[in-house]
């Protein structure tokens, strides 16, 4: 039994979580699964904002810390005092030595504190925002000095793709995972966030291969964009979904498909967010741009991704003879995009697998469950030292 700690900050949600493991099962339950959003703080800015992620990272990390160690106590995991001696002390100082108070408390909490007892943290170390994911790496760094447990650092794509192995009372079943044996491979796995668009290849647990990506903007970044050009704050996703179940089909709104028909998995959509641009433009211009319009384009926008998403998505899945499809990351939280492939998989007698609503944006049980793959499939060890552990933010799988 090995008690995990996973750290999530590659981008504007700070996560943390415990997990203990029965590895004679391949499976582990959760003691503590907590995260702080920092939506409403980057609203204001329309996009997510490095700087300030870092500065509310460095805030968030050390609250959570001390509440997963509540948690851990309420449900009587082992701890024990463990104060810093001089030598961890300086070498946590030198790790964060551009965030001495995060050192401080740290050293401070551990000094007055019953602390459980931790084997391994695991963290995020890319790809992501370089400012974000050193502070969330340099704190998994001090926290393994400082309980004497291994580390593991973790790709954050990997992550979305293994958010799929939690089953719905993750929190609650003694066994969070679905069974991770269970699974046929090849499978193809469709990543859509705020940063990413990648179709992969999943030959195994580990072994992956991108089979395309977006040569420009995001999926998640494109909602987030034309939602700022309709007025609807970010992120905006969420709020052009909303919308476009009120649209209706209208000749005066027809978007672009890029890159539809070009017979490989790349994809583009930063064409779509120009073209959206001028549609919206003209629309004001002419004094056209009503509520229904904007639902409208709305449901035109989200129609022009989803085909292009599943066009691609099924020659992957047939060139490859995948057995299953995954779609994770933050737009996987996308119903209409979901329901188009919950069909496309019934008619090719594939299964889909799809992420809990609150693990599609990012978390820290999907790292918990990626470095917990990592270990029982012998794809990778913890190790011993922090020092060659470094924040990546291109990071590739
Ligand atoms: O995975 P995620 O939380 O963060 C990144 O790693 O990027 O993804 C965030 C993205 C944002 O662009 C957000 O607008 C988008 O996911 N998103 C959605 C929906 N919910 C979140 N996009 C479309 N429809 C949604 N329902
Ligand atoms: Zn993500």
């Amino acid at each position: 039994m090995k008690t995990i700690l996973a750290i999530e900050t590659s981008c504007d949600e700070t996560a943390i979580s415990l997990i203990q493991t029965h590895e004679s099962e391949e499976n582990f339950s959760v003691i503590s699964d907590l995260v702080i959003s920092q939506i409403d703080i980057h609203a204001e800015y329309g996009g997510v904002f490095p700087a300030l992620a870092k500065r509310e990272h460095t805030k968030n990390l050390p609250l959570l810390f001390e509440q997963i160690c509540k948690d851990a106590r309420k449900k009587n995991i082992e701890g024990k005092e463990q104060k810093i001696t001089q030598e961890k002390k300086e070498q946590i100082l030198e790790i964060l030595s551009r965030e001495p108070e995060l050192a401080e408390k740290i050293i401070s909490f551990f000094n007055e504190n019953n602390i459980p007892n931790i084997d391994i943290v695991m963290v995020t170390h890319g790809p992501g925002l370089a400012p974000a994911l050193w502070v969330g790496v340099n704190f998994a760094r001090t926290l393994s000095i400082a309980l004497d447990a291994k580390i593991m650092p973790l790709n954050h794509m990997e992550g979305h793709i293994s958010s799929i192995l939690l089953k719905e009372n993750y929190i609650k079943d003694e066994k969070a995972l679905y069974n991770i044996n269970n699974f046929e491979f090849p499978l193809i796995s469709l990543l859509i966030s705020g940063g990413h668009t990648q179709i992969i290849l999943v030959k195994n647990w580990g072994e992956y291969e991108i089979l395309g990506e977006t040569t420009d903007d995001a999926v998640g970044e494109a909602f987030d964009k034309v939602a700022r050009l309709l007025g609807m704050s970010y992120p905006g996703g969420p709020k052009i979904s909303k919308a476009a179940r009120l649209g209706e089909p209208d000749n005066d709104v027809s978007l672009p498909r890029p890159m539809l028909h070009s017979k490989d998995y790349r994809f583009s959509f930063s064409g779509l967010k120009t073209a959206a641009r001028y549609l919206i433009e003209d629309l004001k211009e002419k004094n056209l741009l009503d509520e229904q319009k904007i639902n409208n384009i709305a449901r035109e926008f989200e129609y022009a991704v989803t085909e292009v998403l599943l066009k691609k998505t099924k020659a992957a899945l047939l060139e490859h003879e995948a057995r299953g499809l995954i779609i994770a990351g933050g737009v996987s939280a996308n119903t209409f995009i979901t329901e188009n492939f919950k069909n496309l998989c019934g008619g090719l007698d594939i299964t889909l697998y799809l992420p809990e609503k609150n693990l599609c944006g990012d978390n820290s049980m999907m790292i918990a469950s990626a470095g917990f793959v990592r270990l029982v499939k012998n794809i990778e060890q913890a190790q011993k030292n922090t020092a060659e552990i470094s924040a990546i933010g291109n990071l590739k799988l």
